[in-house]
């Protein structure tokens, strides 16, 4: 008799979460799945949106990996995200806002789960320290750790799937002079929360979504300046009066930064948005992407499949406009492929594949066709599973209003209501502007019955 085939999910955050979900619903369907194992070293699912107060290492003396922060809401309308298979509506009970904060999404995530039994097939609390890959046996023998005994496991499985994020590693460049700046230095990653921002002049430097939002932030909790410092091209939003943009850094002296420009700023923090880097300690470099954060990452067939060997699979490695939904297509149609009910095309066919869809992605001029791009790739996906069926082009609609939202009005674009594109439900108004909400509980979200909060400014 053969050994049950055995497949890996390393992380259970979005991605891994919606790997489970994707092999439940064949086995609920009648198929045979594999023995599954999902390794998480957290000790909860939701992978970034599971919250911690921690820094730099964790309990256990591991690197943190959630980057986000307390006062964290959704920065894209919860439209583009929803799951097919789970609206909003169904598990809330009513329509909500369009832009809720982290921990309302992150119930939202939990909850598609907790219905199921997928939890039986996690180890939590345990770290996949090493992966290697045998030729001969043609098996991945993946070693872990259970960070609370420290006992180590050593197991072999046929398949093995990446679930483990890419926003947890910090890009850190060198900036001249910056060793004499007597203040608050950190990365975006290390950011929990901008109160003690409050009268400060807070530099950011980036220009993508953690300097926009954590400048955002800021701004809301009372800074007395944001200035963000961009590499390539300014945000060129219509910032409020006390947030402004400036190019890059030529160098620091003590307090003072000095911009290319020649202008200058005196700053009391310093906080680093300058992304995060494909990291995967466990795996040898022959098995590990790497390379900037783009939409479609190098490598990959259809953005999931490692070329070089194709019983590793990466779920969620793409720089994200869609996010859950698109985890989802990823996860039904690596299942499918594992399942053998979907057909894994031959190395050179793969590779024209690749080709094709990497020069689409050299092509792109802007935003919003990028935006188009992935819509595309979902699609494409979409079409290979029975994941359910959705409207993948209002989706892409919805992504390009909201550009066009935030560009109207920076601080206010988390106040408009958009339409669920999986159930028809328009979203309500949110009891309280996002710019004088300081309570971003789930219990204050969802309350009916709202007293204001003080603004920040008022505290
Ligand atoms: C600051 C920030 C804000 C964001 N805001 C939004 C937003 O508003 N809306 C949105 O749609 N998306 C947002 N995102 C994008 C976010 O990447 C996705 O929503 C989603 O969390 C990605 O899911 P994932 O499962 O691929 O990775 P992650 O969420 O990073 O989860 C990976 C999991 O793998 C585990 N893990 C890692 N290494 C190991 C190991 N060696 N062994 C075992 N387990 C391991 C981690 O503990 C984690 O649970 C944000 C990202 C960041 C960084
Ligand atoms: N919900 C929320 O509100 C929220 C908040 C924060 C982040 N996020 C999510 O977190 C993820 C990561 O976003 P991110 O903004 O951290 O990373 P990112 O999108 O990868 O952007 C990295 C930024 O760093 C800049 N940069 C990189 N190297 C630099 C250098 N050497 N010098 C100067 N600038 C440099 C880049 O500039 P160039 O343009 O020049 O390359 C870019 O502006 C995204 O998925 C985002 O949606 C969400």
């Amino acid at each position: 008799m053969s050994e049950k085939q055995r497949v890996a999910i390393i992380g259970a955050g979005p991605s891994g979460m919606a790997q489970l979900r994707a092999f439940e619903s064949a086995e609920q369907a009648g198929a045979e799945i594999p023995e599954i194992v999902c390794f998480e070293k957290q000790s909860d699912w939701g992978g970034q949106w599971n919250y911690t107060w921690r820094t730099g290492l964790d309990e256990h003396g591991e690197p943190v990996h959630s980057s986000m922060y307390r006062n964290l809401w959704s920065n894209g309308p919860k439209e583009g995200l929803e799951f097919a298979d789970y609206s909003f509506d169904e598990h809330f009970g009513r329509p909500i806002s369009s832009y809720p904060p982290r921990p309302v999404l992150w119930d939202y995530i939990a909850g598609r789960l907790e219905r199921t039994d997928v939890r039986k097939y996690v180890r939590f609390e345990t770290v996949v320290r090493m992966v290697t890959f045998d030729e001969g046996t043609a098996m991945f023998t993946l070693i872990s750790e259970h960070l609370p005994t420290k006992a180590t496991t050593t197991e072999t499985f046929n398949q093995v799937i990446v679930a483990s994020g890419h926003f947890s590693y910090p890009n850190t460049p060198e900036v001249s002079g910056i060793e004499t700046f007597p203040g608050a230095i950190m990365h975006a990653h290390d950011f929990r929360g901008a109160e003690s921002l409050k009268d400060r002049n807070v530099l950011v430097i980036g220009s993508s979504y953690s300097a926009e939002d954590i400048g955002s932030q800021a701004y809301k909790m009372g800074a007395a300046s944001v200035t963000a410092s961009y590499r390539t091209a300014p945000m060129g939003y219509d910032w409020p009066e006390g947030f402004e943009e400036r190019p890059g850094i030529d160098h620091f002296n003590g307090s003072t930064v000095v911009f290319a420009d020649g202008s200058s700023k005196d700053i009391d923090a310093v906080i680093f948005c300058t992304g995060y880097q494909h990291k995967y300690p466990y795996l040898p470099e022959n098995l590990a992407l790497s390379g900037p954060n783009t939409v479609y990452p190098e490598g990959l067939y259809r953005g999931v499949v490692w070329q070089d060997n194709p019983s590793l699979f990466y779920v969620g490695a793409q720089d994200q406009w869609f996010t859950f939904n698109m985890f989802d297509v990823q996860a039904w149609y690596v299942r499918d492929l594992i399942l053998g009910t979907a057909p894994l095309p031959n190395a050179a066919e793969r590779e024209a594949s690749i080709a094709a869809w990497h020069e689409r992605f050299l092509a792109i001029p802007d935003a919003e066709a990028e935006i188009a791009f992935q819509g595309d790739y979902v699609l494409d996906l979409l079409r290979q599973t029975d994941y359910p069926e959705f409207d993948v082009a209002e989706v892409v609609n919805i992504f390009i209003a909201w550009k066009h939202d935030k560009q109207q009005d920076i601080m206010g674009y988390r106040d408009r209501c958009y339409r669920s594109v999986m159930t028809g439900t328009l979203a309500v108004q949110h009891h309280t502007p996002w710019i004088e909400e300081l309570d971003d509980s789930l219990e204050r979200y969802l309350s009916e019955d709202v007293t204001p909060t003080p603004t920040a400014t008022s505290l």
